[in-house]
């Protein structure tokens, strides 16, 4: 890429530091996608024309409003990378090589694909992975199809942009994670209400039912988020890869209206709980509350990919 698109479309330059890796010099070599923060590259080593999945991957920050959300997903990814179990599931977790000081890019280890087909062992994967981040004390929030991909050879599902993710308070002793969030004090399944960010689409059931009853006056929507949230996206993601009406209708869903995006997502969620292929998912999600039955839940889903 020439130094024209360098100084018009990025807030990086070929010769800032960050493309020297280990004395390395790199270029931008592909647009591998974008969303709401970013815009992401491979990178590749100069005068070396291997394939770019062997690269590193860097995501720059599009606004510097966005900055904040960049150094939270540093700081998630760090935490993680300290817990106990991380080394059994860092296949599954996107890793980071180096991010700027104020938030500017973050550099990630390698190039994913996106998932083309999802297959059973991603999706049994995947679960464990969110049952690690609830173990963790860790909610994404935006379990979604866009972030997740798959390892370059397809082996390992990746879960990743954990922008939006939070340390959560949820009292580990108490919790019943189909309790709505507009309930009183009694409910101790979910986190203090906190301002939301995230999936809409792809949010919980009750979630949704929450969001599109905000008074419309209120500037800043809060939401007490569910020990098991992201379990409940990641379903609907799974669903959305095994349903084409799902997605030809949610993606089109575009208003800026949080509580009107809400109302028209759960028309679409409503209907797609009522066919027989996916009702029994949805309802033993919520039957389940203090002890999520991971096995039981797996045998459920494995019969969508018979
Ligand atoms: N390591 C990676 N390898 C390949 N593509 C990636 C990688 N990381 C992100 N992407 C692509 O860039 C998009 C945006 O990245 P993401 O981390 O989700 O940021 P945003 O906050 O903008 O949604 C992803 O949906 C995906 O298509
Ligand atoms: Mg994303």
């Amino acid at each position: 890429m020439s130094y024209k698109f360098y100084e018009s479309q990025l807030i990086i330059h070929p010769t800032d530091k960050i493309m020297i890796i280990n004395n390395d010099e790199y270029i931008l070599k592909r647009k591998l996608g974008q969303g709401l923060t970013s815009i992401v590259y491979s990178m590749i080593k100069k005068n070396d024309n291997r394939d770019d999945f062997k690269f590193p991957v860097l995501k720059l920050c599009t606004n510097k409003a966005f900055q904040k959300i960049y150094l939270n997903e540093k700081n998630i990814l760090s935490t993680l990378k300290e817990s106990s179990n991380y080394t059994k599931f860092s296949h599954h977790i996107a890793e980071i090589e180096n991010v700027h000081v104020d938030g500017k890019y973050i550099q990630f280890k390698e190039c994913l694909n996106p998932i083309k087909t999802l297959k059973i062992n991603h999706v049994y994967d995947l679960i464990d992975c969110i049952a690690y981040l609830v173990d963790t004390n860790i909610i994404h929030r935006d379990v979604r199809p866009e972030n997740i991909m798959v390892s370059y050879d397809e082996k390992y599902a990746k879960l990743i942009d954990f922008g939006f993710a939070f340390v959560s308070n949820v009292d580990d002793n108490d919790n019943d994670h189909t309790a709505a969030a507009d309930d009183d004090d009694d409910d101790k399944s979910s986190t203090t209400a906190i301002p939301i960010a995230g999936t809409i689409h792809f949010g919980l059931y009750n979630f949704l039912k929450t969001v599109r009853m905000i008074p419309r006056i209120f500037l800043v929507i809060e939401y007490k988020y569910e020990k098991w949230y992201d379990l409940a996206c990641l379903l609907n993601s799974i669903v959305y890869h095994h349903n084409d009406h799902i997605k030809s209708t949610i993606v089109y869903i575009k208003t800026d209206l949080i509580q009107e995006k809400a109302n028209r997502c759960l028309d679409i969620w409503a209907e797609i709980r009522k066919n027989e292929q996916y009702k029994k998912i949805f309802e033993m999600f919520e039957s389940m509350n203090k002890n999520m039955d991971i096995i039981k839940l797996k045998n459920v889903l494995k019969l969508l990919f018979e």
